[in-house]
C-alpha cells in the first residue's frame, strides 16, 4: 500500500488509489480479483506454520477461507478505511448486513440503545422487532431533538446511539459534534449511517463518531450493480466486528467488491455531479408553481441547512418535494418523466425516481401515511449523472402536464 496516499491526499486521490499496491501479482494495473472460497496449504508443515502465526505470532497475511477474509476484499476495505479516514474498514454483503451484524455483536442482552426515528426503516425493524426478542431495548427519539435524545439515555444500560445523515425521505441533518457530546458526556458509543452524503460529503469519524456505516450499494458503488455494506471506524472495534462475521457469515462476494472498487475509482467525480445537479434541481422546483414544497439540505429553506453547511462538503443528490394536487396527480407527473425510472435506491449513475406512498409505505392508507409525516404527493427524486440540462427540461415538461 502507498502510505503517501492513505494519509497525505485529497479524497479524489484516495478514491482512485488507496488501498491499491504499487505493484500488482502479473504487473495488473487493476487490483487483481481473487474469485476463491478457499485457500491451500502446500504441505501439514505449510498449514502448522500458518496456524503458530495465527494463534501464538502476530497474525498472519495469508488467507485461509473465504468467509475469513479475501485480498481482493481487503484491498477495498483500505480504500474505504482512507476515504472515511478510518484506522480500518469491513465489508459486508449488503449495508442491512453490515448494520445487523454490528448491532449484534456490540450489544449484550439487557442492553438498550437509542435511534432517531427517521432512520432507514429496515433499520428501525430490526431494532424494534429482532432485537427486542433478544433483550435489547430500543428508544426512538425524533431526529433533531437533541434533549429528548439525552433524557432517553439509561445509565447503566444505554450502550449506542444510532442515527443517520442526511435522513429519508426529508434529508435531516445531524450535528454530528452535538450527539458526539452527548455521547462522549454519558460514555455512549455512537453508530452514523451516511450512505446518502458519501465521504465524499460528511465524514463523521472527524467529528469523533465511532463507527460510520454505509449501504454501498448506493453511492460508493454508484452504478447500481451490486449490493455490499461497509463499516469503518477505530481498528479495535473493526477487529471485533472481522471476527464477529466470521461467524455470522454475512461477507461481501469477491466480485462484488471488485466491482465496487472500480466504482470507487469515479465516486468523486460522481458524487460532485450529483451535489451541482441536485442543487440546480432543488432550487427549479422550490420556484415552480405546482411544487408545494422541497426538502433539500443546500436549499436556505431546509431546517438543517445551517448544521449541512457546517459540516458537509456537499448536499448530496436526493431531493424530496412535494407537489401540488392528490395521489394520482403525483403519479401522473412521475409516469411524464422520461430521464429517471421508477426503482427505489439511489446513488447510481442513472436517475430513479419513487413515490413513497406507492412504494415503501404502499399498504397503509392516506390517513396513516400522512400521521408519520408522508404525504401522498411526496416524490423522492436520486439525481443521477446525465446533464444537468436534460434533467430540469424534463423535469419542467412532465410539470407542465399537470396544467
Ligand atoms: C440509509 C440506508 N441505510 C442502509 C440501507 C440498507 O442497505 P442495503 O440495501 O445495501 O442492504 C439502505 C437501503 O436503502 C439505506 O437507504
Amino acid at each position: 500500500m502507498t502510505a503517501s496516499i492513505n494519509h497525505n491526499s485529497g479524497p479524489l486521490t484516495r478514491s482512485v488509489h488507496a488501498g491499491r499496491a504499487r505493484r500488482q501479482p502479473n504487473h495488473s494495473l487493476t487490483t487483481p480479483l481473487i474469485q476463491t472460497a478457499t485457500y491451500t496449504f502446500q504441505d501439514t508443515a505449510d498449514l502448522v506454520s500458518f496456524m503458530q502465526s495465527k494463534v501464538w505470532g502476530d497474525g498472519t497475511d495469508r488467507e485461509e477461507y473465504g468467509r475469513y477474509g479475501n485480498p481482493t476484499v481487503r484491498a477495498v476495505e483500505a480504500r474505504l478505511a482512507a476515504l472515511e479516514g478510518a484506522e480500518d474498514a469491513l465489508l459486508f454483503a449488503s449495508g442491512m448486513a453490515a448494520i445487523t451484524a454490528t448491532l449484534l455483536s456490540m450489544l449484550p442482552t439487557g442492553s438498550h440503545i437509542i435511534l432517531t426515528d427517521d432512520c432507514y426503516r429496515r433499520t428501525r425493524q430490526f431494532a424494534l422487532a429482532f432485537l427486542k426478542r433478544l433483550g435489547i431495548e430500543s428508544t426512538l427519539v425524533p431526529m433533531g431533538d437533541y434533549e429528548a435524545l439525552e433524557a432517553a439515555i439509561r445509565p447503566g444500560s444505554t450502550r449506542l446511539i444510532v442515527s443517520e445523515s442526511p435522513t429519508n425521505p426529508y434529508l435531516r441533518v445531524l450535528d454530528l459534534p452535538r450527539l458526539v457530546e452527548i455521547a462522549k458526556r454519558h460514555r455512549l458509543k455512537t453508530l452514523v449511517d451516511t450512505t446518502f452524503a458519501t465521504p465524499l460529503n460528511v465524514r463523521p469519524l472527524e467529528h469523533g463518531v465511532d463507527l460510520v456505516v454505509h449501504s454501498a450499494t448506493k453511492y460508493l458503488s454508484g452504478h447500481n450493480d451490486l449490493l455490499a455494506g461497509v463499516i469503518a471506524g477505530r481498528a479495535d472495534l473493526i477487529g471485533a466486528l472481522r471476527q464477529s462475521q466470521g461467524v455470522l457469515g454475512g461477507v461481501i462476494d469477491p466480485h462484488a467488491a471488485w466491482l465496487l472498487e472500480r466504482g470507487l475509482k469515479t465516486l468523486g467525480v460522481r458524487v460532485k455531479q450529483q451535489n451541482e445537479s441536485a442543487l440546480a434541481l432543488a432550487r427549479f422546483l422550490e420556484d415552480h408553481p405546482r411544487v408545494q414544497r422541497v426538502w433539500y439540505p443546500g436549499l436556505e429553506s431546509h431546517p438543517d441547512h445551517e448544521i449541512a453547511i457546517r459540516q458537509m462538503s456537499g448536499f448530496g443528490g436526493v431531493i424530496s418535494f412535494e407537489i401540488e394536487g392528490t395521489l394520482e396527480d403525483a403519479s401522473r407527473f412521475v409516469d411524464a418523466l422520461q430521464i429517471p425510472t421508477i426503482a427505489p435506491s439511489l446513488g447510481g449513475v442513472e436517475s430513479l425516481v419513487e413515490q413513497p406512498a406507492l412504494m415503501s409505505y404502499f399498504e397503509m392508507t392516506s390517513e396513516e401515511r400522512a400521521a408519520i409525516g408522508i404525504s401522498d404527493t411526496l416524490i423522492r427524486y436520486a439525481v443521477g449523472i446525465e446533464d444537468v440540462n436534460d434533467l430540469l427540461h424534463d423535469l419542467a415538461r412532465a410539470l407542465a402536464t399537470l396544467q
